[in-house]
């Protein structure tokens, strides 16, 4: 058997490869464009695994995706394909409704056309799994409840709205052409292989650096962190015994505010890798401006996936942070390099 894994060259894409790959012998089909955020160098480890084929192109490449479908003929198709980044959302949203919302709608058509022709016994089995974000029920103030499946859309920034609108064709496949859909609504993630752009591998690389540690606006905002391998552990179960045409909220119940994030970044850093001078490298934590529209809060009541499939994250905020930051500590070569080119850009535009 076969799956189909879109954006597995991206941060949680590549992870969720690796741990496939690790335990399980079914085959992989990656399909990434490998825009700015996508590295085959997150892969490099299974180049040569006769379980795993590498194809570069787009989920909006309608004949690509055709080809690809007829030749491989996957049980299940793993959408992880995205633009991602709210910040280079703002600057541009051309690239997240380009990918996001029109991508997602040509796989979707292609999968249409697949599914039709397979046999009933591969129809039953077959599913489409979107990846998506808890960022499209918008933000929460401090006292409300964590968002539940049932939370209204309010997606706030053009990435949310864009990955909204992939959820909402997604669900609309399911009920207008039967197409066997879950989709997965998850929170923040970290761990090995994050662009270094997001908030905690920018601040870990940033501080091994003796650069500044950019908090926007006062810090006070909040996520709820998910160690990345739980959340791909979460997404095998729900691709095994997931209810067709749900949703499923994954968090791990870690809510922090920035600027505890970063302090204990810090203080962690201060403990692996102690500053010569004696200095904590909070002294490199610096308050810039506030990101447009931010979103005050975002938390995730996992009852669900935790109550039907017995999903739990395996790592605590602490252990998470720990291995991530040794990660980065020991996976320099892999810094270097992606520390170039596009990344520079965008990191002198954004920071000034
Ligand atoms: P990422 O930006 O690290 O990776 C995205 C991958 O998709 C990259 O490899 C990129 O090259 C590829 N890609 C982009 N456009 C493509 C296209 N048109 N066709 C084929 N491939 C394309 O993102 P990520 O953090 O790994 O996120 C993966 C998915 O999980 C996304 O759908 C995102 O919305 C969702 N998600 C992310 C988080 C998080 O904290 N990172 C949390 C919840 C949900
Ligand atoms: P990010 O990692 O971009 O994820 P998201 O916007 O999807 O939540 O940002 C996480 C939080 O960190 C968010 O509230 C914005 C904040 N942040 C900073 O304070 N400074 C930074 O340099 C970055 C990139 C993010």
């Amino acid at each position: 058997m076969t799956i189909l894994v879109t954006g597995a060259a991206g941060f949680i894409g590549s992870n969720f490869t690796l741990n496939w790959l690790d335990h399980c012998n079914e085959k992989i089909i990656a399909l990434d464009k490998l825009t700015y955020a996508g590295n085959l160098e997150n892969l490099k480890s299974i180049k040569s695994n006769y379980n795993f084929v590498f194809i570069k192109g787009d989920i909006g490449d309608s004949k690509l995706t055709a080809e690809i479908l007829r030749k491989y003929q996957p049980r299940a198709i793993l959408n992880f394909a995205a633009e991602s980044h709210v910040d280079r959302s703002i600057d541009g949203p051309d690239d997240f409704i380009q990918t996001n919302i029109l991508g997602t709608y040509r796989l979707l058509q292609e999968v249409r056309i697949y599914f039709k022709e397979l046999t009933t016994e591969l129809k039953n089995k077959f599913r489409f799994l979107h990846v998506s974000t808890d960022e499209v029920y918008g933000t929460l103030n401090i006292d409300d409840s964590a968002f539940k499946e049932t939370n209204k859309y309010q997606p706030n920034s053009p990435y949310s709205a864009s990955k909204a609108s992939s959820d909402h064709l997604v669900r609309a496949w399911y009920h207008t052409y039967d197409i066997p859909v879950i989709t997965t609504n998850c929170s923040n993630n970290y761990g090995p292989y994050h662009f270094p752009e997001k908030l905690i591998p920018l601040c870990i690389l940033n501080a091994l650096k003796g650069k500044e540690l950019p908090i926007y606006g006062n810090g006070k905002q909040v996520r709820d962190w998910l160690y990345v391998l739980d959340h791909c552990k979460g997404i095998e179960l729900v691709l095994a015994k997931g209810k067709i045409g749900a949703t499923y909220n994954i968090g791990g119940r870690n809510e922090k505010t920035n600027i505890e994030v970063v302090n204990k970044l810090c203080e962690l850093l201060d403990e692996i890798k102690p500053l010569k001078n004696g200095n904590s490298y909070k002294d490199q934590i610096i308050f810039v401006k506030d990101r447009p529209g931010h979103d005050q809060r975002y938390a995730i009541d996992a009852s669900k996936i935790s109550n039907d499939l017995s999903w739990k994250p395996e790592e605590t905020f602490d252990t998470g942070i720990r291995k991530t930051i040794q990660w980065y500590i020991d996976n320099q070569e892999w810094v270097e390099n992606i520390q170039s080119g596009d990344y520079m850009k965008w990191i002198n535009k954004q920071y000034k």
